[in-house]
């Protein structure tokens, strides 16, 4: 059965096609010719989500699912949330979009944090969504030189060291997407068309 993951990001359909062996052929936006920017314009992670997933079904008749990512700090009401990528504007710059935290939360004692991912997914004509959540908490100054994005001003709970100072491997076990993806993976295994 071909699925097709609604994303550019070719390590995400490693990944995923890793983890679901041989049941489900996960498929590129490549590969089913889709070469234009899909839309991401509404005001939620699950709107964003649903809303690429329809735009690939919609366009292309394929089953298919996408995933939308946040960080969400209780300090700032959850900000940067659905706007983390160009929180600090167009250029989505990481270094930044971090900085822009670290001003908003000087002198803030409350440092709580949480990534969250969700999933949306079309199959036979049905939606379905998974989410995926790390809590945590937001350091004073950037360490680290792994992963992207939040990762050197992140400390997952239970942990000492940001997601950037930690190995992939160590990251996408405790993860928001790991988990959001296992919650896929699992449903997609117990799935009988
Ligand atoms: P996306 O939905 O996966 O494209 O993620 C949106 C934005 O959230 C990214 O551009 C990053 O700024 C941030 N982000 C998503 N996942 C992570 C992560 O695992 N670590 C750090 N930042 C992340």
């Amino acid at each position: 059965m071909k699925l097709c993951f609604a994303t550019n990001n070719a390590h995400k359909i490693t990944e995923v096609q890793h983890l679901l062996g041989g049941k489900f052929d996960i498929i590129s936006l490549q590969d089913i010719d889709c070469t234009e920017e899909l839309p991401e314009t509404q005001p939620t992670l699950e709107g964003n989500a649903q809303q690429k997933a329809d735009f690939v079904y919609q366009h292309y008749q394929v089953d298919c699912f996408a995933d939308d990512t946040g960080l969400e700090i209780e300090a700032l009401n959850g900000e940067p949330g659905v706007d983390s990528a160009h929180y600090d504007g167009p250029e989505r710059n990481s270094q930044a979009n971090m900085q822009k935290v670290l001003d908003k939360l000087q002198n803030n004692h409350n440092r709580r944090a949480q990534f969250r991912t969700v999933i949306a997914l079309i199959l036979g004509g049905e939606s379905y969504t998974f989410e995926g959540t790390i809590s945590g908490s937001i350091t004073s100054k950037p360490s680290g030189q792994q992963g992207f994005g939040y990762d050197p001003i992140f400390i997952p709970e239970g942990y000492q060291q940001s997601f950037a100072e930690m190995s992939l491997e160590e990251k996408n076990r405790i993860s928001h997407r790991g988990r959001a993806v296992q919650k896929l993976v699992n449903f997609l295994h117990n799935y009988q068309k």
